[in-house]
């Protein structure tokens, strides 16, 4: 029962604790995000393995590998046939099914909405968003994973005749994807049996917020929660993870809220899925009754970046987006503020440089004052040269055209761009 509850709660895949693994180098090519333990003004029990980004390279590594793993123990025969559960009653049939129905009825998508499937596997979400006229961004980190869903989208191809073109693949983890050109783009984000394998959490929902559009919705089911002391479920944990060494971390309901908000979602409701025939001598019966996981048990989450107040203050969440500013060299000529900065990014996030002709990634902006929206501001703002990743430096040279600040103080900022302000500013002097 212990493992098939997790089976039931979290999905197939399992694996074991982190530390586990050889360590492995540290990529250069992708940066790893740094190690920290999560918001220190959260006090109670977080997830199941807590601060598991300290072995992010290592829990990577097993995710990649996961689906040889367990193709080598019991073959790719569930991968490839999800959702379709033979067994008796088909459990997996039901939940699975139902509980993409419902977020995708509840999300409330218009036709064509753009919606990312984040820890996609073999993509039989992915097919019904397509299926259902959907522009698909389908993320994981196994490229096995995502072969098995450009096979079974091929397929659906063939049998029903809806391009699945609509679709595109990224392997990565969340965490280090590198999304700039869909930075406030995206209408739906949705997670399936997926946010309890994500590494750093605070990183992965803080990206999700800047990917979504304003309005844009995060949708989370097949999401168990983790009530501390459950012990059939922390053995079941414990031995899937002893297998794959993959994540298998569930959130506590408080702390799941409260990353959250920290990242600046709102109108977050976790919800009871509802499903089936009931007969009409049933129909006084109460939601909680018949609800398909009991209240509390598994997270059943929509949540929504706000419509208003764009760009939004970073105030939100420091530790996430965190800058250094430091000015160099500072002149005024003919109208245009000359300078020359260095940006260390202190913070947990990759800074995506900029796309033209799009004003997406993160820009540099000179201000008339410290705080978040106020203007003037100079015509200009100056782009990345290319990525930051959190430890990184870059040195800008820069022209601000600012005939309207000359004479004034002035401060640099930065700005996600379409998403929000960062916190904190540096005054020029000159
Ligand atoms: C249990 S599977 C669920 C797959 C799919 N959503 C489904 O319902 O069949 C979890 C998926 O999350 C992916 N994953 C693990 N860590 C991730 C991360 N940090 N970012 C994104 N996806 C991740 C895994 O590779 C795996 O394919």
């Amino acid at each position: 029962m212990g493992v098939e509850r997790v089976r039931r709660l979290f999905g197939a895949q399992l694996s074991r604790r982190f530390g586990l693994l050889p360590p492995e180098p540290r990529g250069t090519v992708v940066p790893r995000p740094p190690a920290t333990a999560g918001p220190a003004d959260f006090t109670g029990p977080k997830r199941y393995v807590p601060a598991a980004d300290q072995d992010f390279a290592a829990l990577r590594s097993a995710a990649e590998r996961y689906p040889q793993a367990l193709a080598d123990r019991e073959g790719f025969g569930w991968m490839r046939r999800k959702p379709f559960d033979p067994t008796e009653r088909h459990p997996h049939f039901f939940q699975g099914m139902y509980a993409i129905l419902n977020a995708v009825q509840a999300m409330r998508l218009p036709p064509g909405a753009l919606v990312m499937d984040v820890g996609s596997g073999p993509g039989w979400v992915t097919q019904i968003l397509v299926g259902l006229g959907y522009r698909v961004v389908a993320l994981d980190p196994s490229e096995v994973m995502n072969d098995l869903a450009r096979r079974r989208l091929r397929g659906f191809e063939a049998m029903s005749g809806v391009a699945t073109d609509a679709a595109t693949f990224i392997t990565s983890t969340l965490e280090e994807a590198d999304l700039a050109e869909y930075l406030a783009q995206v209408d739906a984000v949705m997670f399936h049996e997926a946010l309890h394998h994500v590494i750093d959490e605070r990183a992965a929902l803080g990206k999700v917020f800047a990917l979504l559009r304003p309005g844009g919705c995060l949708s989370v089911s097949g999401e168990g929660s983790w009530t501390p002391g459950d012990g059939q479920l922390e053995r079941g944990l414990d031995a899937e993870m002893a297998r794959y060494g993959t994540l298998e971390s569930p959130f506590t309901r408080p702390y799941l809220r409260y990353v959250l908000e920290a990242a600046g979602f709102e109108d977050i409701q976790f919800h009871l899925g509802v499903n089936g025939m009931f007969a009409e001598a049933q129909a006084h019966m109460e939601l909680h009754q018949v609800a398909g996981t009991p209240a509390g048990a598994a997270h059943v989450l929509l949540a929504r970046r706000p419509m208003n107040g764009d760009p939004r203050p970073a105030a939100a969440d420091p530790g996430l987006t965190e800058a250094e500013i430091a000015v160099v060299t500072a002149a005024w000529d003919r109208g245009g503020l000359v300078v020359r900065v260095r940006l260390r990014n202190s913070g947990r996030t990759l800074w995506p440089s900029h796309v033209p002709p799009l004003r997406q990634g993160v820009t540099l902006a000179l201000t008339r004052h410290a705080t978040a929206t106020d203007q003037p501001e100079a015509a200009n703002r100056c782009p990345l040269p290319h990525p930051v990743p959190p430890g990184g430096e870059t040195v800008l040279d820069w022209r601000f055209e600012a005939q309207t600040l000359e004479g004034g103080p002035c401060y640099l900022r930065l700005v996600a761009e379409q998403a929000f302000w960062f916190q904190g500013a540096m005054r020029v002097n000159v």
